[in-house]
């Protein structure tokens, strides 16, 4: 008794000095109690945080959970000068990593870091994507225009690289706070599109981005499959924001009928309302911004 009380002693006091949150008390019926975060609030990560929507999702994540922890990830982050801004407001809560999909060395560097600082995840937003690069990547519009280049390199930014993060990040999911409310699984979301559904596809064309988006889905939902079976108390999700203004879709805005093009701001509030209220039964599904599932 006396070693487990002078034990917790010099726990609390390297807490303390190593200025760590307090420690968070299981519920007591939870399932996974044992795995549930000690970081009040929760830790999540937004992996493609410099702008567009992974930005968005940052502030949201900062600004709605005063307790909540961020890990953001990009690229280049000396560059982001939108996560910089939020560094500047909000600098003991976001941790900014670099992290580039295309290269699995940086995915892995970033799970050790998170490790070492956090111990665990609670909440991981994949939003990396790509639709066109100027001069590299242009939406395919008939198959004469099709090209491995292009195809490779979708692939491996939409599909590849988002499920080699969850693959690292995997031993450090656990179940806890990721936007504020105690729960019993952590949560990956993966940013999908609803081009990316077979079943809704009646207009063709964007072939490499499509079909980048249908193999992040059935990677996903072949994830969250596993994920059940092993009874790990993870959610798998997949969403569709909306048709959102950001750099990705400023080239394909001229068709977009009036009202149909949502701020990141809109997209990201619809997108957490999802991850927030997120049961088991939502596991390997795929959301619209609306909360409607869409077809594969
Ligand atoms: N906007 C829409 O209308 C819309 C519609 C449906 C689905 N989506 C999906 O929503 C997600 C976010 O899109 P968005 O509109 O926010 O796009 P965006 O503004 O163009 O941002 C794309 C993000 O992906 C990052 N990225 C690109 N290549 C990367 C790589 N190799 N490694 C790590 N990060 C990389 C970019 O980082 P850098 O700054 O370093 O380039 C940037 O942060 C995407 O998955 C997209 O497919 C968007």
């Amino acid at each position: 008794m006396q070693f487990f009380s002078r034990s917790r002693k010099i726990s609390e006091m390297l807490r303390v000095s190593m200025r760590l949150p307090p420690l968070v008390k299981s519920a007591p019926n939870a399932r996974f109690s044992s795995t549930i975060s000690r970081w009040e609030g929760g830790v999540s990560m937004v992996q493609g945080a410099s702008r567009g929507i992974g930005l968005e999702f940052v502030r949201q994540l900062l600004e709605k959970n005063n307790r909540g922890h961020v890990v953001a990830t990009c690229r280049n982050p000396g560059g982001a000068t939108g996560l910089i801004d939020l560094k500047g407001k909000f600098e003991d809560r976001l941790n900014i990593l670099p992290l580039d999909v295309t290269d699995e060395s940086t995915i892995e560097a970033a799970a050790i870091s998170i490790k070492e600082k956090y111990s665990s995840l609670n909440l991981l937003i994949n939003t990396s994507g790509v639709l066109s690069i100027p001069k590299t990547l242009h939406p395919e519009t008939t198959l004469s225009k099709l090209e491995k280049s292009a195809l490779m390199l979708t692939y491996e930014i939409n599909a590849v690289g988002p499920v080699l993060v969850v693959k690292h990040m995997w031993p450090l999911l656990k179940a806890g706070g990721g936007s504020g409310t105690d729960r019993e699984f952590a949560v990956v979301a993966n940013l999908s599109a609803r081009v990316g559904s077979i079943g809704d596809n009646s207009l063709g064309g964007w072939h490499s981005y499509r079909s980048s988006k249908t193999a992040l889905n059935q990677l996903t939902k072949t994830i969250s499959v596993e994920l059940a079976r092993k009874k790990d108390p993870i959610l798998c999700i997949l969403l569709h924001p909306g048709t959102v203004d950001t750099d990705l879709s400023k080239p394909f805005q001229k068709s977009v009928p009036p009202g149909k093009l949502f701020t990141a701001e809109f997209s990201v509030q619809k997108l957490l309302s999802i991850i927030n209220n997120a049961k088991g039964s939502d596991n390997g599904k795929f959301y619209a911004w609306d909360g409607a599932e869409i077809p594969w």
